[in-house]
């Protein structure tokens, strides 16, 4: 049984306070979320170690938004795997849309930090999804291919077992348009094809999440698509309220 997991990825939202209160929140509506959701929350980095405080004796986990490329070292303004797991994550999320178009990351970045992820007893969550013009010209599943084959079938089934992957449309994040259910259930169905050629009946144990305007109104029609094990939620995680709900939907 593969797990269902809803996670908030906070983005670059939230001074400190409104951080730990918005765990607060989320921690204290967990009674009413089926026990098999999983809840990760995803806050920056600054608020990480607060989180962690206040998210303490919850099942709620913990995840960062990146990681450094290299283990330690003269790399300012970078966070280590190491550093995120001495705070107590146990996710991280890799490639995101934003992170491969605004910062540049590419296959060989996204190798490295996938690996150091892992050594460090990491679950990343690893980002894979077309734009409008790749989805329009009928390219998406070649793109998401591409992507799954760069940086997954590099790793050895062991390591793939602690990976969740997370399919966001980059023409849905951020924009209100959702795939509809179907359209999420045909490219999710194609990832876990794609991962069975690799990883043979392993596909069958990876969660993958839907991501992009994933809100309360829609995520129970797109949790019950046979291929979709949760949700990787942007907007809708800020408030604590959207956030169970999307969870309760399950
Ligand atoms: P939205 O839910 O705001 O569309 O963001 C999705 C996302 O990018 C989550 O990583």
């Amino acid at each position: 049984m593969r797990k269902k997991i809803v996670a908030g990825n906070w983005k670059m939202n939230t001074l400190l306070g409104e951080g730990v209160e918005l765990s607060k929140g989320v921690a204290a509506g967990l009674a009413a979320v089926p026990s098999d959701v999983k809840l990760v929350i995803a806050p920056p980095f600054t608020h990480l170690y607060a989180v962690a405080d206040a998210i303490k004796g919850t099942s709620v986990s913990l995840g960062a938004q990146n990681c450094a490329d290299q283990k330690s070292g003269a790399y300012t303004g970078e966070v280590s795997a190491a550093m995120l797991r001495s705070v107590n994550c146990e996710f991280v999320i890799l490639g995101h849309s934003e992170r491969r178009e605004y910062y540049g990351e590419n296959n060989d970045t996204l190798n490295r930090k996938m690996q150091l992820a892992l050594e460090n007893g990491l679950s990343p969550i690893f980002c894979v999804g077309e734009k409008l013009e790749e989805r329009e010209a009928g390219r998406h599943f070649d793109v998401v291919g591409e992507q799954l084959r760069s940086v997954l079938f590099n790793l050895t089934a062991e390591q793939m077992a602690s990976v969740v992957v997370a399919y966001e449309p980059v023409w849905a994040i951020g924009t209100g348009k959702t795939a509809t259910a179907s359209q999420a259930q045909e490219i999710h169905a194609f990832i876990r094809k794609t991962l069975r050629e690799k990883f043979g009946a392993l596909a069958d144990e990876i969660s993958i999440l839907y991501g992009g305007s994933c809100k309360p109104s829609n995520a129970g029609e797109l949790f019950s698509q046979p291929d979709i094990d949760g949700g990787l939620i942007g907007g809708a995680s800020l408030k604590a309220g959207d956030f169970l709900e999307i969870a309760k939907s399950y």
